[in-house]
């Protein structure tokens, strides 16, 4: 902090006096080389401090897949036309209590590194997923103890790492590319951020073949403080969607999904009532009114028949043709909102209790 301070006073006595030449004076040019410099300077102490652990965090909980496809789509753009940057995130949330510009700063370190390690270019890939280890992981030199983790792994397909430059890479300052302009901060710093956020980093590499970096951070318990109850009225709701129309069923589908419902799909109502006569757990079905083989109406009478515990929903665009089946109904085209509060009363009526 009180180098930072110092850094600021020469930055600005520098600026000061350079503002006061000619334009076009030698002087000018000496200036900006020191501007240059304690920019510089500013840049190496924020990596220091990360190392040494003392960065001023703002911890929140981050869901590290999506902060790595957010990231991503910036990163594309820097990484050039001679490299593919791929992105691939578990379905099942990764959530990590962690700072968001520490996050960023570490995942930008092993791109830049995967990039480099591959001059003549090619696919750096990033995968993120909710793992859990039952006994400890020693790999690269590193232990991870057994637990729920976030692992993030970045991969390269680059020049490798000899044995001797393997062990040294978390060193700050080591590096074999100070004629590129490397300042041996990166690994070190990704390092820092990551103990500090409670976590573990290994390192895998084969010469001529690649490295692997990977990162292990706790996994959080999904944080659902704030969110009031009625925002999530379906979370854990069990839903069978019926529709021979694939667009409908994505958009259904994605929609209910989004609000903590897990979604089966079928294309026929058969096929929907044999999930259900053999005892399948679902809460709700909703169904379509208009599809060949068998109509919604016929498959909502039947599987009330079946299972009267399951709560049920005809999609129409015909509205006064089920109006007599009773119990709830959602008139095409429809809105999310309107999906969800549907979806939500029939599944009330039959005594559902959302998960908490
Ligand atoms: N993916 C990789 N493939 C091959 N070597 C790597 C890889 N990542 C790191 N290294 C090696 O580890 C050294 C240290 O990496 P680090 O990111 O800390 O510093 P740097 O990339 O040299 O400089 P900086 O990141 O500060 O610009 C590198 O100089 C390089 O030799
Ligand atoms: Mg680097």
């Amino acid at each position: 902090h009180d180098f930072n301070n110092l850094l600021m006073v020469i930055r600005s006595c520098v600026s000061f006096v350079a503002g006061d030449l000619p334009h076009g004076d030698p002087r000018r040019e000496e200036l900006e080389v020191a501007l240059d410099a304690v920019d510089r300077a500013a840049g190496l102490t924020q990596h220091l401090v990360a190392f040494g652990g003392r960065q001023p965090r703002q911890v929140a909980q981050h869901d590290v897949g999506r902060v790595a496809q957010e990231l991503a789509d910036s990163l594309r753009h820097a990484i050039g036309d001679r490299h593919t940057l791929r992105v691939s995130a578990s379905a099942e949330a990764t959530p990590a209590q962690i700072d968001r510009d520490q996050l960023e700063q570490v995942l930008v370190g092993l791109v830049e590194n995967a990039r480099e390690a591959m001059p003549d270019g090619g696919t750096v890939d990033v995968d993120v997923r909710a793992v859990t280890l039952a006994d400890p992981l020693r790999r690269g030199g590193q232990t991870v103890g057994a637990g729920d983790y976030v692992r993030v792994s970045v991969q390269d397909h680059g020049h490798g790492m000899a044995p001797e430059n393997l062990e040294r890479a978390f060193e700050p300052f080591f590096t074999t590319r100070v004629e590129h302009g490397g300042r041996g901060l990166g690994l070190s710093s990704a390092y820092g951020i990551v103990r500090q956020s409670g976590g573990a980093m290994t390192l895998e590499s084969q010469m001529r073949h690649g490295s692997c970096v990977k990162i292990y951070l706790p996994r959080a318990i999904p944080d659902r403080e704030g969110v009031a109850p009625e925002a999530e009225p379906l979370l854990g709701a069990r839903v069978l969607v019926v529709d021979d129309d694939r667009h409908t069923q994505r958009l259904v589908t994605d929609a209910l999904r989004k609000r903590g419902a897990s979604v089966i799909c079928e294309r026929d109502g058969t096929a929907a009532l044999r999930r259900l006569a053999a005892g399948e757990p679902v809460d709700l079905l909703l169904a379509d009114l208009v599809m060949s083989g068998l109509s919604g109406r016929e498959v909502v009478a039947r599987a009330r028949a079946l299972r009267p515990d399951v709560a049920s929903v005809v999609m129409s665009d015909y509205a006064s043709f089920v109006d007599h089946l009773g119990g709830e109904i959602l008139h095409k085209p429809f809105s999310r909102r309107a999906l969800f509060d549907v979806a939500a009363r029939a599944l009330e009526q039959r005594g559902w209790a959302r998960a908490s």
